[in-house]
């Protein structure tokens, strides 16, 4: 299938409904995602990107149909990383000579990655490559956003920024452009994209958008990599990354635990009981974490400013589901959010301590040392927690 998206541009990706994890096991995608690849044909043809190699054949037979392969002039990659990239083997059986545009970087990542010299033409942040026609592409390097070798290329004339990754969505849909889809699913999945992504490259991305921001390109378009394409107010995802990037947190609270016999399962409810007797105005949500896609919570996480974890004591520490997501959780590098713990225990009691140590390990600045009780919290220790979750609502 391929697509015009403005004259002489088109789509010619790939829709991954199918897909339910990304990255290895590690990103679940509920909503499949998209491989997008785009073709442009002006004086000069010029492949931008391609899909995951799973596709390549389905996408080097497509991409025939639009174009006599030996007519394409030049390949640009964005982005090295396979679900981009991963089709480039199978393309160059059939015009091996092509030159490929990417960053120094991506030079390196194709060649560890596909072992062959291919032509490849190093660029640069400001470099062209003029199209004909008047038309021309610049290269912007997009280092950490989110590899090393992360770059977008800027349309000239037809005003479109290919930005590979940035400002994507893993969403898997046929309408292909933002002002097509349902409003919410799209800032949910950009969101959680966002959250589980490209957090920890927030104050890189900042001075990026700065900068992208200072070359006052007229963007009519911003061509993603995943998902859609943002047509309508293309900016709006621009401003959004700029409010993302600046230690984002809403008015929430978020509770998460894992448990063995419901007593911390009990003490986590109390304590969101008592986080909303104290402030009805904040959000509270509550996760079990073993019954929870681990993404779906770090997304929650991102938007909270206090954070209170749970976890029983177990071999004189915390349950594998609470650290392995604190584990998760420490690589994002969260910012200005605070922290609570607590857990019910039979004889040692390590896991508030076990589990402030993580937190405080993870950037967030704990309240206390943590709430725990023993055994199964009777109506006092019930009591006790309503009342910790009020002391965590001031926090
Ligand atoms: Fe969509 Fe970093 O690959």
């Amino acid at each position: 299938m391929t697509k015009k998206i403005k004259n002489n541009v088109y789509w010619v990706g790939k829709i991954d409904w199918d897909l339910r994890k990304f990255h290895g096991d590690d990103y679940s995608t509920h909503k499949g995602s998209t491989y997008n690849a785009y073709l442009i044909k002006e004086k000069k043809t010029v492949l931008i990107d391609t899909v995951w190699e799973p596709f390549a054949e389905e996408f080097v037979e497509n991409l025939q149909k639009a174009v006599d392969l030996n007519s394409i002039d030049a390949i640009v990659i964005n982005h090295g990383e396979v679900d981009h990239s991963g089709a480039l083997p199978e393309l160059m059986k059939h015009i091996p000579d092509t030159p490929i545009y990417c960053t120094a970087h991506a030079v390196k990542s194709l060649k560890g990655q596909y072992h062959q010299n291919w032509d490849f033409r190093v660029v640069d942040t400001g470099d062209t490559l003029d199209i004909g026609n008047g038309k021309s592409l610049t290269f912007v390097k997009m280092a950490m956003l989110h590899w090393p070798d992360s770059m977008a290329a800027f349309l000239s004339g037809d005003n479109i920024l290919f930005s590979n990754d940035a400002f994507g969505q893993h969403y898997a849909t046929d309408k292909l452009y933002n002002d097509l889809v349902d409003p919410c699913e799209l800032f949910t999945e950009a969101v959680k994209y966002y959250a589980n992504i490209l957090t920890p490259f927030s104050k890189i991305l900042q001075r990026k958008l700065e900068e992208v921001l200072a070359l006052k390109l007229p963007i009519e378009m911003i061509a993603t990599s995943h998902g859609v394409i943002w047509r309508d107010n293309p900016l709006q995802i621009v401003e959004k990354y700029a409010e993302w990037a600046n230690d984002y947190q809403e008015n929430q609270i978020t509770v998460i635990y894992d448990t063995m016999w419901n007593g911390t399962k009990t003490l986590a409810e109390k304590i969101a009981e008592g986080i909303c007797l104290a402030d009805p105005g904040v959000t509270v949500k509550v996760f079990h974490l073993a019954h929870t896609d681990p993404n779906d919570v770090i997304t929650e996480v991102f938007k909270s400013r206090t954070v209170v974890v749970g976890s029983p004591t177990i071999a004189n520490s915390v349950l594998h589901s609470v650290a392995g997501f604190l584990h998760m959780m420490k690589g994002l590098k969260f910012k200005n959010k605070k922290a609570a713990t607590f857990g019910c225990y039979g004889w040692s009691g390590e896991s508030p301590k076990v589990l402030k140590d993580l937190m405080e390990d993870a950037g967030f600045r704990c309240m206390d040392a943590g709430l725990k009780n023993l055994w199964n919290p009777d109506e006092k220790a019930k009591e006790a927690a309503l009342d910790y979750g009020k002391a965590i609502a001031g926090f």
